[in-house]
């Protein structure tokens, strides 16, 4: 396997990391939002998509000809810097998980178009592919939460 193969291999690592420490985060953030409902039905929904981009990760993994056995260890480094973006519980963390959120899919975007170039140069179609379709779908969540940012702030400081 060639030095740039086994780079690629070490990104879509990277990247199942990324994902288990996204649908960890979303879980805890819809889980305290109790007062928005919209909200947290909204993290939720994003935390089955990052499920499914973790499994899809795999699939393309194994595809490559990775071992996957091993890939779960890398997620407490990814949960770290997750959990960084999110805040501990204060009074205003609806609208704290909001922005929190809304960088990380930034980052996820980020990932994803690298990835999704040097998955090209690499001639792995499948792995381009998933590189598009993620990044949209994290686009579609950080367009929903752009609208969510303005409609939590405003109703947090309703009395
Ligand atoms: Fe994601």
């Amino acid at each position: 396997m060639t030095k740039s193969k086994q780079t690629l291999i070490a990104w879509l690592r990277d990247a199942h990391a990324m994902e288990r420490a996204s649908v960890d985060t979303l879980d805890r953030m819809a889980d305290r939002l109790g007062r928005f409902p919209e909200l947290a039905a909204g993290f939720r929904e994003h935390w089955r998509v990052s499920l499914a981009q973790v499994q899809r990760i795999e699939v393309c993994l194994k595809q490559i000809g990775s071992d996957t056995s091993t890939v779960k260890d890398l997620a407490s480094r990814f949960i770290g810097i997750a959990r960084a973006f999110a805040v501990e519980v204060t009074p205003d963390e609806p609208v704290k998980d909001c922005l929190a959120d809304y960088s990380w899919r930034h980052f996820e975007i980020g990932a994803y178009l690298s990835l999704g170039a040097a998955a090209a140069v690499l001639e792995e179609p499948e792995v381009v592919r998933m590189c598009e379709e993620h990044v949209q779908q994290e686009r579609a969540m950080a367009d929903w939460l752009e609208r969510q940012i303005r409609e939590v702030t405003q109703d947090f400081l309703r009395p």
